[in-house]
């Protein structure tokens, strides 16, 4: 079955930031129906497995083209494809860490780059007795080579996983080579302005999400 977008989106449609946050979640359950081998899958399914409502699914889908068809539901490939496109996962992106101590190297070490079709293509840390080593099939570089490495290998995007003190200064760096995005985890604000984009990641913040919703229900079961 041919699928056609009802009404693909102008080039000019601003989509939402919460509608962009969820897209990850579609593409994780869209590779379990994928290894489960389902071809297809209602809104109402998918709705359940992601406990979100099946009119949020098609509000959501429906801000990029649709790509469902009424009475037959979602073709699971062509969907999963579809995300894939729109979240950049097999455009090649490639990526550098810079600071490979413990969060850097728990990072490489995970399968979430290949994943989602990110290439990780060097380390960097200013200490020298890391500079060599393999973490995780990829090398550590020492820092003084970061700006010409990103040059000659046309990097993406950056892991800062270094001391939130020499974010800003690493991150303004190596904007001039190319690097088109950040993503933070030293706490550092960065004002890059429009030259590249950032996403910050405080584990901190979920934890402290977790820990207030742990009491706000023991408050409310009176405990
Ligand atoms: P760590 O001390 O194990 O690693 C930091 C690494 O950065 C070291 O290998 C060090 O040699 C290197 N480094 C120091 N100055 C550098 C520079 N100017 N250029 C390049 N490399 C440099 O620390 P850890 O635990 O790996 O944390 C790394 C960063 O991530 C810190 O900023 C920490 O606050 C942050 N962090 C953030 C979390 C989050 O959820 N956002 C969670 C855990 C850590």
């Amino acid at each position: 079955m041919k699928y056609t977008p009802k009404k693909p989106p102008s080039p000019k449609t601003v989509v939402s930031p919460s509608v962009i946050k969820r897209l990850p979640r579609y593409f994780r359950y869209l590779r379990i129906l994928i290894r489960e081998g389902k071809s297809r899958v209602s809104s109402s399914e998918l709705a359940e497995r992601m406990n979100v409502t099946a009119s949020q699914i098609r509000q959501d889908l429906n801000c990029f083209g649709g790509f469902g068809q009424q009475g037959y539901g979602y073709n699971v490939a062509y969907l999963y494809a579809k995300i894939c496109e729109l979240l950049g996962v097999g455009a090649g992106l490639s990526a550098v860490i810079i600071g490979a101590g413990n969060l850097g190297r728990a990072i490489v070490r995970s399968s979430m780059f290949e994943k989602r079709g990110v290439d990780v293509v060097g380390i960097f840390d200013i200490n020298p007795l890391f500079v060599g080593q393999d973490v995780g099939g990829v090398k550590v570089y020492p820092m003084r080579e970061l700006k010409d490495f990103c040059e000659a290998n046309k990097v993406d995007l950056a892991v800062l996983t270094l001391p939130k003190e020499a974010a800003a200064e690493t991150a303004a760096e190596i904007l001039a080579c190319g690097v088109k995005g950040f993503w933070n985890f030293t706490g550092q604000e960065l004002s890059l302005g429009e030259a590249a984009v950032v996403e910050n990641v405080h584990l901190g913040d979920s934890l402290m999400t977790l820990c207030y919703r742990i009491c706000s229900e023991e408050e409310q079961h009176g405990n």
